[in-house]
């Protein structure tokens, strides 16, 4: 149990006034109320008030071991005192080198070589200029254009940013829309009406291909996808999208990158989720978040053997990938990195995922019984509930509504922090969750989607 600390909210609220937060408002900046979590053990957070609160989306998708663990600050201050940093350029570190060898065992296929990034911007960054870089390097300049998906979300890079396909966050930003394309959303729930899900997916399918023969084959160089589109919805594509395209991607000689920013590092029960969910080997996997539960920065490209091979090819042109950060491979991330990885392996955190998941998913489905909730999906230990104005036409609830705060609020005074995206709200909780926990996490979802579906109701806004 950590010591109870006493806090003044309103000085830190006052304070935090300086602090330009991610997705900021400015027109709140003012008089935004924002929860101030300052200390948190196992599944749960205590904010400044002294209220506690299961961590909901575990973090940002990230607290994957659970909060409060002395052994990574035991392994995180050991590495700090023995050495804190040095220059990854030309210069090797223990830990990183460790680490590097560790994941090559834990990634699928021949991903065998790690390219260590700040974050989860910062891999698939990476990992879509050495994309480039691979095409420049082997003399085809022109095969450079990127395939993504509406909905998708990879990340707050001007390219990573580029790639990604969430509306709401295209306004008033600018993007690369010359070599950068967003393919319709696989989003089963919102396919047209009287359509079969297997139709479906043979339509999605022939966008990636008709798209690649639009652009030209010899001019597109990528398709990225997350296994799961997380941050758009818990969207899970239909039964066998992912191997189709990742057939039609090899057919026309285009590379698929698997970000897994989110699903790797037991979020589905598996180190990786592409070929031990989705049986598919990608040729380049972007990852961070659950590969240090949070405890530090850190972010992974993995690539394969098979491109790492090209480059070192004779008919290659020989240059250097002039792409890296000042903390890529940084020796404290990549303590804490190991030590997480031991730390699930010894728990069997995996196991316990796969003996978990499917509790978690029903107990969350039975929230349909709700009238507002168009929809529960999800998969392992993350789950989106949709919230719709009418179920048949499956109408999104409008922004106005501010559906997915008022649930928020309703769960934070009855103890859970959720995260809600407009109309949904996403659960991904720590992954150590154990049954009781999930009853006490459903319970007060329930209790707070059925009290916003009230208010709605006073308020006239929603007839049910
Ligand atoms: C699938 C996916 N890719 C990339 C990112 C970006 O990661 P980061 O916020 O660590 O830069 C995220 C963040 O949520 C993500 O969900």
């Amino acid at each position: 149990m950590r010591p109870n600390l006493t806090f003044d909210t309103e000085k830190i609220r006052e304070q935090d006034r300086h602090w330009v937060h991610p997705w900021e408002d400015f027109k709140s900046l003012d008089h935004v109320e924002r929860t101030i979590i300052a200390q948190s053990e196992g599944i749960y957070l205590h904010d400044t008030d002294g209220n506690r609160m299961i961590d909901g989306p575990a973090g940002m998708w990230c607290m994957n071991i659970g909060h409060g663990r002395e052994e990574m600050a035991q392994a995180i201050a050991e590495q700090v005192m023995r050495m804190p940093y040095f220059s990854p350029w030309s210069l090797g570190n223990p830990p990183a080198a460790e680490l590097g060898e560790k994941l090559a065992e834990l990634t699928p296929g021949d991903l065998n070589h790690v390219f260590f990034t700040t974050g989860g911007s910062t891999a698939v960054d990476s990992a879509l200029r050495f994309v480039m870089y691979l095409n420049n390097c082997l003399g085809r300049p022109e095969k450079k254009h990127i395939l993504s998906r509406q909905d998708a979300y990879h990340g707050s890079t001007y390219l990573s940013a580029s790639c990604s396909g969430k509306t709401r966050d295209k306004t008033n930003l600018d993007f690369e829309t010359g070599f950068v394309h967003l393919l319709p959303s696989p989003n089963p729930y919102r396919r047209p009406e009287g359509m079969s899900v297997e139709d479906f997916c043979d339509a999605k399918v022939a966008d990636l291909e008709n798209r690649i023969l639009e652009l030209g084959a010899d001019k597109v160089a990528a398709f990225i996808a997350e296994p799961i589109m997380a941050s758009g919805g818990v969207i899970i594509p239909p039964p066998g999208y992912h191997k189709r395209c990742l057939a039609v991607c090899r057919k026309y000689d285009v590379l698929y990158i698997a970000d897994e920013v989110v699903t790797a590092f037991g979020r589905l029960g598996h180190w990786f989720a592409s070929e031990s969910v989705f049986e598919v080997i990608p040729d380049i996997i972007t990852s961070a978040k659950g590969i240090t539960s949070g405890y530090m920065p850190l972010g992974a490209v993995f690539i394969s053997d098979r491109l790492v091979k090209m480059l070192g090819a004779p008919e290659a042109e020989a240059s250097m990938f002039a792409n890296g950060f000042t903390y890529s491979g940084h020796p404290v991330a990549a303590a804490a990195a190991l030590k997480n990885i031991e730390i699930m392996a010894r728990e069997g955190i995996m196991e316990h995922v796969r003996e978990i998941g499917p509790y978690f998913q029903q107990r969350l489905r039975e929230l349909e019984e709700i009238p507002m909730v168009g929809e529960v999906r999800g998969e392992g230990l993350m789950a989106c509930v949709e919230c719709v104005s009418d179920r048949d036409s499956k109408e999104p609830m409008m922004l106005d509504y501010e559906i997915g705060k008022r649930i928020d609020a309703h769960c934070q005074e009855n103890g859970l922090l959720v995260r809600p995206l407009i109309n949904m709200c996403v659960m991904s909780p720590p992954l150590i969750i154990n049954r009781p926990q999930i009853d006490e996490m459903v319970d007060i979802l329930r209790a707070g989607i059925e009290q916003s579906q009230e208010d709605l109701q006073r308020e006239g806004l929603w007839g049910g």
